[in-house]
Parts: structure tokens; C-alpha cells; sequence
């Protein structure tokens, strides 16, 4: 049931600050990440040197996002890799290894062979994912749901700020298992992931039509670029990947860093180019850098749109337009920046009258290798 929504995924984007929530509830206590499904499990967490996250589209992009933070709370080395490059590699795992595997479906086949194979080679296994009974976590050890609710369009939206929240609460959870994360350091951070519904709602609401206007003036633009640096980038993929699947547009996401090395040769006049600005007051550094991005862009014709945190005023005579967020703590941006993309996107295959729910050619869940 659409609930009034003209689509499922009109209804779902809407029901992202509530995905977060529900994902939240029941696993915060005093300020701690406290993971109820996670009771007993702790030896998953101790014995371990490294964290392999493995998994396709859109959730692959929630756990490129996640590495960051992990990688940063727990001192643990975090690879991300997509389930069907891993498997075929004959990849380097053991005991010491935890392979993480992030499905909204809980049913993408090539996302369950590579748990598969990662427990034949003796790996521990923790599966996040959206849905009750679901082949994937049942062949894993542990399991961490995400609660967005039943997903029904097929381009993913509410599940992917689920999958990333969850990884936060995960890497939160192993932190302090590990006695790595001091508890007012987590407890800051707990604070910024309970704060995250309420920003999301109020870009819905600023945002939304601003956004949809814009999508529409852009219909019959052929090409769409995305950048991004650090947490960033895998946000740039994820705006691509939407496009792609939903408007049948030709986008790509690069690392903004990147340009010099091939990508600034495709810019030329009028070429659209989204680009993801990271907050000026937690790297003052970046945020130089990819306004410099934005210059030599600018400066070869393309034009702008920039996702920035709101007082971010550098950023306004260099862009053509900005789209505001909300201020967030270090590495909780992407649960922001990534909203604008998915209205973006739903928006612009709207504008072209195409079918959001169920684009051409797309499964909602990959069943096959
Ligand atoms: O069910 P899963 O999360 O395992 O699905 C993974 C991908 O197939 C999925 O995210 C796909 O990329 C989406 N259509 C993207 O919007």
C-alpha cells in the first residue's frame, strides 16, 4: 500500500528519518550502544585483525561509507569489497577475519556465496539486513537487523541510511567490546546518530521542492556528474547509481581528488556536476580542496550543485546552486548528503515519466549469480 504516495519510493524516501529511528530503538542505553542480538557474542569481536564488509549496489555503497567510521572507532583495518569480486579472488581469510555482509533482501545470491565461502574458510561471519528469516543472516553467526521497514521499490533508499546506521552502531558496539572507544567519545557519537532523524525530516521538508524543480528543469540532460571526497565519495556513487537505475541517465561518482587524474577532461559547458562539500569546520583542509574542485570545474563550464552544510558560506559565489543540510558531527554527513541525491533522482525519472517502483530491465532482488 502506498499510503497516498504516488510511488513506493516517493513513500519510502519519506520514511528515511524513521528507518534510522526504528534502526536505533532499543539499542541505546545511557548513551551505549547496546546490541541486544549481540549478548554473548563478543569473542566474534575480540579475536579479530581485520573486517571484510561484502556486498552489492546500493549496500555496497552503505558499507563504503561505513569503513570510515570503523575503521576510526575500533583501529581495526576495514575493506570493502562486492560479494562477486570477493569470492572469485581466493581471498586472504581466517579465524582473525570478520566478514560483514550488508543485503536489504537478505537474498542476493551473490552476497550469500561469498558468506558461504567466507565460512568454508573459516571466517566469522555478521550479517545486516533488512528482512525477518532471510537466507543470509540464517547462514551467519551474528546477526544485526536493520528495521526500515519492508522496501518495496526497487531502487533502495530508506534501507541504505538503515545499512549505515547500522554499521555505526555496529562499530560502536565492537569499539567498546574492545575497550577502544572512551565512553564520552561514543556517547557523543551516539548522541549525533539519534539526532539524524530529525535532520533528515527537515531537509524533506526545506529541500524536497527545490529539489523536484530542479530535476524537472533537468530532464533532458544526457549526462550527470558526481563528486565527493573522504565519507563523500561513496555518497557520489550512490547519487550515480540512483540515477542510472531510475532516469536511465548516463552519471558516474568520482573521488573528487580524482580529476586531475582523467575525469576533468569530460567536463565541458553546461555539463551538470553535483558535488558533495564536506563541513568546513571538521577539515577545514578538505573543504579547501573541493572548493578548489569546484573552481577548476566551474571554470571549464560545468554547472554546480552543491551539497553543503548550511553556513557553509564559501561555498555560495562558487556554485550555481547549493542544497543546504544540516550541521553533523564528523563522518554522520553521508546520512544527510545522501537524501538530496535520492529525491534527485526519483524526481528526474518522474520529470520523464518513467516508472520509479520498478525500472527496466532491474530485479528487486538478485537471485541469481
Ligand atoms: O538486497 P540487497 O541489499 O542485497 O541488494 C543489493 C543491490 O542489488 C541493491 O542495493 C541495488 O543496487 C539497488 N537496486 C540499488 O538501488
Amino acid at each position: 500500500d502506498k499510503g497516498g504516495w504516488s510511488s513506493f519510493m516517493a513513500k519510502e524516501v519519506s520514511e528515511e528519518p524513521e528507518a534510522v529511528a526504528n534502526t536505533l530503538r532499543g539499542r541505546i542505553r545511557d548513551g551505549e550502544v547496546v546490541i541486544p542480538e549481540l549478548d554473548g557474542l563478543d569473542d566474534l569481536f575480540t579475536g579479530i585483525s581485520r573486517i571484510i564488509v561484502i556486498a552489492c549496489g546500493t549496500a555496497a555503497y552503505a558499507g563504503q561509507v561505513g569503513k570510515y567510521a570503523i575503521e576510526q572507532w575500533t583501529r581495526i583495518p576495514v575493506d570493502v569489497e562486492l560479494a562477486h569480486e570477493f569470492r572469485y579472488r581466493d581471498p586472504v581469510i581466517g579465524p582473525d577475519t570478520l566478514v560483514v555482509s550488508i543485503s536489504q533482501s537478505g537474498e542476493t545470491m551473490d552476497t550469500l556465496m561469498a558468506v558461504k565461502y567466507a565460512r568454508e574458510h573459516g571466517a566469522k561471519t555478521l550479517s545486516i539486513c533488512n528482512t525477518q528469516g532471510a537466507t543470509i543472516p540464517r547462514e551467519s553467526d551474528a546477526i544485526v537487523y536493520t528495521h526500515a521497514g519492508p522496501e518495496v521499490a526497487v531502487a533502495s533508499t530508506k534501507a541504505f541510511v538503515a545499512q549505515v546506521t547500522a554499521l555505526y552502531l555496529m562499530g560502536l558496539h565492537v569499539g567498546r567490546v574492545r575497550g577502544v572507544v572512551p565512553a564520552d567519545e561514543a556517547a557523543a557519537h551516539v548522541a549525533e546518530l539519534e539526532a539524524i532523524p530529525g535532520k533528515i525530516a527537515q531537509i524533506l521538508e526545506r529541500e524536497q521542492p527545490r529539489i523536484e524543480q530542479f530535476a524537472h528543469w533537468m530532464a533532458d540532460t544526457r549526462s550527470v556528474l558526481f563528486l565527493g571526497r573522504h565519507v563523500g565519495y561513496p555518497i557520489a556513487l550512490e547519487g550515480a547509481l540512483k540515477l542510472k537505475e531510475l532516469a536511465y541517465i548516463h552519471a558516474e561518482g568520482f573521488a573528487a581528488g580524482e580529476l586531475k587524474h582523467g575525469p576533468i577532461a569530460l567536463i565541458e559547458p553546461g555539463q551538470p556536476v553535483f558535488v558533495i562539500v564536506p563541513s568546513p569546520r571538521q577539515s577545514a583542509e578538505m573543504h579547501k580542496k573541493v572548493i578548489s574542485s569546484i573552481e577548476e570545474i566551474r571554470a571549464r563550464g560545468a554547472r554546480v550543485i552543491a551539497i553543503a552544510e548550511e553556513g557553509d558560506a564559501a561555498v555560495l559565489p562558487k556554485a550555481d546552486e547549493v542544497l543546504r543540510i544540516p550541521l553533523a558531527g564528523p563522518f554522520f554527513e553521508p546520512l544527510l548528503a545522501v537524501v538530496p541525491l535520492h529525491i534527485f533522482a526519483m524526481g528526474l525519472a518522474t520529470a520523464k515519466g518513467l516508472d520509479v517502483d520498478q525500472p527496466r530491465n532491474l530485479a528487486k532482488s538478485v537471485t541469481v549469480e
